[in-house]
């Protein structure tokens, strides 16, 4: 699925994207501020975690084609529970502010009810990252649960994270 809206296209990684993709996830995970991934987690970890598991991964563009963002989609259980979905995003620190997460997590609700999910859970939203946690509110996802000191925050040591839900299809 490709969708555009006022100059930004969001369309599936192709291979070539990587070279662009891979830094912009680095420096993320790097910071230890939102993801779980290990600060120390290599290129072909992050690749097998945001291309390879997944199901599908998107990259968010400008109108001269350049990459602003990326989010992958996936189910979040096995079995019972692959009916709920699972996203990432992460937007270029340059391109933040502007919209793109929103963009690119309401491509993904679409994508995920063509791709025959029900739900999107989001397992680990971190307490301190506010910003994230304002956006997928304002976007209908609901703190269903708070994870006592569940993220070791690089900087902040252990703080709390939230569980996020939104039905899809009722
Ligand atoms: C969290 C993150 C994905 C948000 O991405 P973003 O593209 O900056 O998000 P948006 O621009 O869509 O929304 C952020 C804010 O900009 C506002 N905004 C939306 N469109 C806008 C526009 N055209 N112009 C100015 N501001 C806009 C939104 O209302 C929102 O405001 P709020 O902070 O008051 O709620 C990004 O900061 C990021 O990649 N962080 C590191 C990784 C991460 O935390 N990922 C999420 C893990 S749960």
């Amino acid at each position: 699925m490709t969708s555009s809206s006022a100059s930004i296209t969001i369309r599936p990684l192709e291979p070539a994207d990587w070279a662009t993709v891979w830094p912009i996830l680095h420096s993320t995970f790097q910071a230890g501020d939102t993801y779980a991934f290990s600060p120390d987690s290599t290129e072909a970890e992050i690749h097998k975690a945001w291309v390879e598991l997944p199901a599908a991964t998107f990259v968010a563009c400008g109108a001269g084609g350049e990459i602003l963002g990326t989010y992958f989609i996936k189910a979040n259980q096995a079995g019972l529970g692959a009916h709920v979905c699972n996203c990432g995003y992460v937007v270029a620190p340059a391109a933040q502010g502007q919209g793109v997460a929103s963009l690119m997590c309401e491509h993904s609700q679409r994508q995920a009810v063509a791709m025959g999910f029900r739900a999107m859970q989001f397992n680990l939203v971190v307490a301190t990252n506010e910003r994230a946690v304002r956006l997928w509110q304002h976007l209908g996802f609901a703190i269903v649960g708070t994870l006592p000191g569940a993220f070791r925050h690089r900087a902040l040591g252990y703080v709390d994270a939230h569980v996020m839900f939104k039905t899809l299809v009722a």
